[in-house]
């Protein structure tokens, strides 16, 4: 039986940084996300943004940012002391292989060491991404209930959950 595949998460080093700027999702996904390209060098300036790399085995796979505080998602005070999640992508070789929950295992993990004191993290999702929308519900997000409207493709859902 083949090894089960690892997968980590680390902060985008120097050594990872070009492979980071390469992970791309499906076309018909660009409405919900934005490329590292585009969004890497703005998360490297900005103090309170930590960007962060996905590895399959060696292998750079994806993309995110956590924010240290998500009141920069949508504007609500309640939310300045929880973490929040933003530009989180698998490159399109890797989707659709059940590697979404894995990564998000590793990406929890990683945020009960790194920021042991937070106790929430915080999304926005579009209301057509079912593939996100069913991997956050099963990484046990919460919905909280509130629809944004402004984002450039459609409304939004704002998911929590708790972290341990
Ligand atoms: C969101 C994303 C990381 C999920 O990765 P993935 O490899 O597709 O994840 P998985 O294969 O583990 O599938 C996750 C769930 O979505 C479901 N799913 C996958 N593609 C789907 C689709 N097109 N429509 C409906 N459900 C879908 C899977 O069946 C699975 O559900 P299950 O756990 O109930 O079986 C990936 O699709 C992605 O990078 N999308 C583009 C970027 C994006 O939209 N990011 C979210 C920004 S908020």
């Amino acid at each position: 039986m083949p090894a089960a595949p690892i997968i980590r998460v680390s902060p985008v080093t120097a050594a990872l940084r070009d492979a980071v700027l390469r992970v791309r999702v499906r076309p018909e996904q660009d409405r919900f996300v934005s490329p590292p390209a585009h969004t890497l060098p703005d998360a490297e300036q900005c103090p309170g943004s930590e960007p962060m790399a996905i590895l399959l085995d060696a292998a750079v796979v994806g993309y995110y940012r956590i924010e240290r505080s998500a009141r920069s998602l949508a504007g609500r005070d309640e939310d300045a002391d929880a973490l929040g999640l933003r530009s989180f992508q698998l490159d399109a070789a890797c989707q659709g292989r059940g590697l979404g929950v894995t990564v998000m295992e590793a990406l929890l993990a990683d945020l009960t060491q790194r920021h042991p004191q937070a106790r929430r993290i915080v999304l926005m999702v579009n209301s057509a991404n079912a593939a996100a929308l069913a991997l956050y519900r099963r990484a046990g997000f919460a919905d909280s209930g509130t629809l944004y409207h402004g984002g450039r493709s459609g409304p939004q859902h704002l998911l929590w959950r708790a972290l341990p």
